[in-house]
């Protein structure tokens, strides 16, 4: 009897495991390597129960000045990104198959979003990602040089930190209207500057974003105007080194 009983809870138990490594297999994406809400990103832009939420700014609205301002911080965090999320958190509610996922499981997934819902995952699900990134990365008294792994590989793929920014900056104007630019890693681990149109972003693509600027107006209007180029110049003033070096290490476990 006491043999059968240990026979029943070793077979039920290799059972549950086997149920368990296929769902995951199942819900496989470029980040599946990564489990539910541990990824850098989830931790800030989602609950432990996976609902999207916008985290508190980690700093005030005029800490990063003199290079962003304090009104263009308000605006473009609680009006732009805040609606942002606003719109996602509603196009999820209307397919609750979604419920329980990643943001980057369905950003990563995008070409199989339902067809009624995905331009707005990409719009406002793209947007909420994005400026989630955006404010993590940035910190008051940030900028100077990058450091730890991060600096090398900087190096080894651009040359210099003055060469990755200047090519980064050109990057800026190559983006026609609104977006994005990033520095990612690609399936192959290089490092690659890109840019991409509206709230897209290199998740979509299979790529890891470890650092990005906004260049939609919104981000820098107000106190530059139509100088695109003064404000990627001055953003690198803002920059949180620390959290692109997790960054970049989390770019080589994905
Ligand atoms: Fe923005």
């Amino acid at each position: 009897m006491r043999i059968s009983n240990r026979f029943n809870f070793l077979f039920f138990g290799i059972a549950i495991l086997i149920c368990c490594l296929w769902g995951n297999f199942n819900n496989s994406t470029v980040y599946s390597a990564v489990p539910s809400y541990t990824t850098r990103v989830s931790q800030i832009a989602q609950a432990p129960n996976g609902e999207f939420i916008q985290a508190p700014l980690p700093y005030d609205y005029n800490a990063l000045e003199p290079f962003i301002d304090a009104k263009t911080m308000e605006i473009h965090y609680t009006g732009h990104h805040g609606g942002y999320l606003k719109k996602f958190k509603k196009t999820i509610e209307e397919h609750p198959e979604l419920k329980g996922k990643t943001l980057e499981q369905i950003l990563g997934n995008i070409d199989n979003m339902p067809s009624d819902i995905r331009t707005s995952i990409r719009n406002n699900g793209g947007g909420h990602y994005n400026h989630t990134v955006f404010w993590a990365i940035m910190t008051p008294n940030g900028g100077g040089e990058p450091n730890g792994e991060f600096a090398k590989a900087i190096n080894d793929s651009f040359g210099s930190f003055e060469e990755f920014k200047e090519q980064f900056k050109a990057e800026a104007f190559k983006r026609f209207g609104s977006g994005w630019v990033w520095l990612v890693r690609d399936k192959n681990g290089r490092l690659e500057i890109t840019n991409s149109a509206g709230q897209d972003n290199p998740i979509m693509e299979g790529k890891y974003p470890i650092l990005g600027t906004d260049v939609w107006e919104h981000a820098y209007y107000l106190k530059y105007n139509n100088a695109r180029g003064s404000y990627v110049d001055a953003w690198w003033n803002t920059i949180n080194w620390d959290e692109v070096n997790a960054r970049f290490k989390e770019s080589q476990t994905v």
